[in-house]
């Protein structure tokens, strides 16, 4: 794979760097885990990443969910070459290196039927290391340095996805529209949420421990700019 020009984000928990071609059979392993979970526990709003998802009755589920975890890797390498460099499509890892989800948000607007679309987030989680909070806080590690240049971020849900829904207020966003098909998996509908950056710093566990840290540092930088 290409050189790559992004730093690897550490987090508390987990590492987000980029894929690497010998992630192919634990992301197999994932997108295999994805699909099964959703069979189980679609009743309990649990909806599968659409980059993987394939129907229970496919024939040759098996082999079709492969060909979408080598087009996956093959997107993210082409994504990697990119000049100037858009998406990132990126790897969430634990400390020893195993591959357990992946973050993927756009740094430039995208244009959508003359809308400018901010980030575009995505996000899975191997359903075996869900609700552990690692899926939260690999977006949180990836999506501060998109607040970096953009104001705002725009992220989309299928509406019966309760765990997305729940991971974006998480973070701070807030639904404000609904589309009836999408360009997303199989034409589906979705709910359409932002973040803004207030909300997203307010929503973060360390401004929630110290709520007054975040004031202090704004004064002291206009008290710096006043000198
Ligand atoms: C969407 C998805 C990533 C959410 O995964 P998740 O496991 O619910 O999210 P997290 O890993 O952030 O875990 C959050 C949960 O862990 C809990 N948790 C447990 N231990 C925790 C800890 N030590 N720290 C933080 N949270 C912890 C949180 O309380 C939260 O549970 P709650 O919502 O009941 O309060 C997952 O459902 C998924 O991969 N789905 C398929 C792909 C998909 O739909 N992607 C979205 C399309 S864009």
């Amino acid at each position: 794979m290409s050189t790559s020009n992004f730093i690897p984000v550490k987090t508390a928990r987990l590492v987000v760097d980029e894929f690497r071609t010998s992630d192919f059979h634990r992301l197999q392993e994932i997108a295999f885990n994805i699909n099964h979970n959703a069979d189980e526990h679609a009743k309990d709003g649990y909806c599968p990443f659409y980059t993987f998802q394939v129907d229970k009755d496919t024939p040759d589920r098996d082999n079709v969910i492969r060909g979408k975890v080598s087009e996956f890797l093959i997107r993210a390498e082409k994504e990697r070459k990119q000049e100037p460099r858009s998406t990132y499509r990126m790897a969430v890892r634990l400390p020893d290196g195993k591959l357990i989800g992946n973050v993927t948000v756009d740094m430039l607007p995208i244009d959508e039927n003359g809308k400018k679309i901010y980030g575009d987030l995505g996000y899975f989680i191997d359903p075996k290391y869900g609700e552990h909070g690692y899926a939260t806080e690999a977006v949180r590690g990836l999506v501060h340095h998109f607040f970096k240049q953009y104001p705002k971020l725009d992220i989309t849900a299928h509406p019966a996805n309760k765990f997305s829904r729940k991971l974006i207020e998480r973070i701070g966003g807030k639904q404000v529209g609904y589309k009836e098909a999408s360009h997303y998996g199989h034409g589906e509908p979705r709910a359409i949420f932002e973040v803004h950056k207030a909300d997203f710093y307010r929503s973060s566990p360390f401004h929630q421990k110290m709520p007054n840290l975040l004031t202090v540092l704004v004064n002291h930088k206009a008290q710096n700019n006043r000198r």
